[in-house]
């Protein structure tokens, strides 16, 4: 099939390498001069598994192609997708600009009937909106008004593995708009995605209005899921109670499930903090208050002081003279996504305090030093007490403490004896619970994990290597 992907983000490359994958002939566009140069010299903007050798093969068959211009997608596609970005603004609700922008430009291009399938996250009555932006962009043009069926079909994949969730997807949400221009839609649609209802059907067809909220709900209740549990993790150490013991226990139930049950340092990423609050916003917008939404907001807000909150429990609030370490930036491992992502409030945190920063990811340094820049109000270059270091131990090296912000694979199973080597002091504060409490304790560490009931960090007082540092750094 003849197909335009909008976007070459997270989700439209994806899309559009998927769906090139599949054997269509897709054109991606991006306004992006940059980003599209690179893409078509065989680059890949993004840091997401396997997906270079994805779009390179498909480049090299021929079946995927990229661009800037708009024109010759929307003629050569009979479904376009839009996969731009929908970024929060100052208020919560989301920033429409782009997707509408791209409506405004499909509609210029218009030469017969197309499907334009938004994949965008957007609140309901988007569809609606597009599709007033198409007509009156074709009646501004004064050529015939060609019949367009704007669908909404949200994106459920994952960062860091979008590839295997785009092609086994659990469920592929499309909400058609009434009438006969639905029904070709659906035919369209339905042949498209026939590959992955091989085995069974996994399209659920519903309405529009019901498929943009249908996107919403998931990530809201996915947040909550995890806002919950770290309030329960937080009880877990007041009580002297396991949250990973609490977390199995309460995964196994069938009515629950175990995914997105983990406590850690808050959740953060491009989707779940803009789309909780957006919904929030949506349902203000109608007279209505969603307080769990709402809550699940906050206590993801307060959770991301707690990592700075336990330092602070073992060191004291002014933390001048004294240097950590930390490992991993992104928001999540697998990804080069800083957007949103707890380090950025833990670093601007520890800095504000006077630590002495040491930091490392494997893979998204480039973008925090990007996101820290624009935190901190100045290149990162010019800030003598963070410093990158490309390798893990190298964060270590006479720190007062580690703190785990990212699960990266390669944090699971470290050199405990070479860490604690390079460490002033053997001290964890682990942000996403990825050691075991007994077996770091036994090798002579004091752990902090998030609902660990190992409460030695912040029951300890300040080491005395650190103490006798701080008061040479900092004499007065
Ligand atoms: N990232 C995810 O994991 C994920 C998952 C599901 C849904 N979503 C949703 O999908 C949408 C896209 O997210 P993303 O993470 O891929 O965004 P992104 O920021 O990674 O990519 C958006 C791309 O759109 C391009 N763009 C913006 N305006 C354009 C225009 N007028 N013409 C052509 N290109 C234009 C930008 O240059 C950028 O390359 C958002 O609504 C997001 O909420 C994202």
């Amino acid at each position: 099939m003849k197909i335009a992907v909008v976007g070459a983000g997270y989700v439209g490359l994806v899309t559009a390498a998927c769906l090139a994958e599949l054997g269509n002939d897709v054109m991606c566009i991006d306004k992006d001069h940059g980003r599209v140069a690179l893409l078509q010299a065989g680059g890949v903007p993004i840091y997401e598994p396997g997906l270079d050798d994805w779009v390179q093969r498909n480049q090299h068959a021929g079946r995927l192609r990229f661009g800037t211009a708009m024109a010759p997608a929307v003629t050569h596609a009979e479904l376009i997708f839009i996969a731009v970005g929908t970024p929060p603004q100052e208020d919560g609700s989301a920033d429409l600009q782009h997707v509408l922008a791209v409506a405004q430009h499909i509609g210029q291009h218009l030469n017969g009937f197309k499907v334009v399938v938004n994949k965008s996250t957007v609140p309901v009555g988007t569809a609606r909106q597009v599709e007033r932006v198409l007509h009156e962009a074709q009646q501004t043009r004064g050529t015939c008004v060609h019949e367009v069926a704007v669908v909404s079909n949200p994106e459920f994949l994952k960062e860091g593995a979008a590839i295997h969730d785009f092609m086994h997807p659990d469920r592929i949400v499309i909400g058609l708009p009434e009438g006969a221009t639905g029904d070709r839609a659906r035919t369209l649609l339905a042949r498209l995605y026939a590959p992955f209802n091989r085995h069974h059907e996994r399209t659920v067809w519903m309405d529009v209005a019901s498929a943009e909220l249908t996107k919403y709900a998931s990530n809201a209740m996915l947040a909550m899921r995890i806002s919950f549990m770290n309030e329960v993790a937080l009880l877990a150490d007041a009580v002297g109670a396991d949250i990973d013991a609490v977390r199995r226990g309460v995964g196994a139930d069938s009515r629950i499930g175990p995914s997105f049950l983990y406590a850690g340092t808050g959740y953060g990423g491009s989707c779940f903090p803009k789309d909780t609050r957006a919904l929030a916003h949506s349902a203000a917008g109608h007279g209505l208050r969603m307080r769990l939404v709402e809550a699940t907001e906050a206590v993801n807000a307060a959770q991301k002081q707690v990592l700075v909150q336990q330092v602070c429990g073992r060191f004291g609030g002014d933390l001048r003279g004294l240097r950590f370490g930390i490992w991993g930036l992104a928001f999540k491992p697998n990804t080069n996504d800083m957007r949103e992502a707890p380090s950025r409030t833990v670093i601007a945190e520890l800095l504000a305090r006077g630590a002495e920063l040491q930091v490392h990811d494997p893979v998204a340094t480039s973008e925090a030093r990007r996101a820290l820049s624009q935190d901190l109000g100045r290149p990162v270059a010019e800030i003598d007490s963070l410093r990158f270091v490309d390798e893990p131990l190298d964060a270590l090296l006479a720190v007062d403490a580690l703190l785990v912000l990212t699960e990266w694979k390669c944090f699971h199973h470290p050199d405990f004896a070479a860490m604690a080597q390079h460490m002033r002091a053997p001290i964890i504060f682990d942000g996403r619970n990825l050691y075991d409490p007994a077996q770091l304790q036994a090798l002579g560490f004091v752990y902090q994990g998030i609902g660990r009931r190992n409460q030695a960090a912040s029951r300890a007082r300040v080491s005395p290597q650190a103490e006798t540092h701080r008061r040479v750094a900092h004499p007065g």
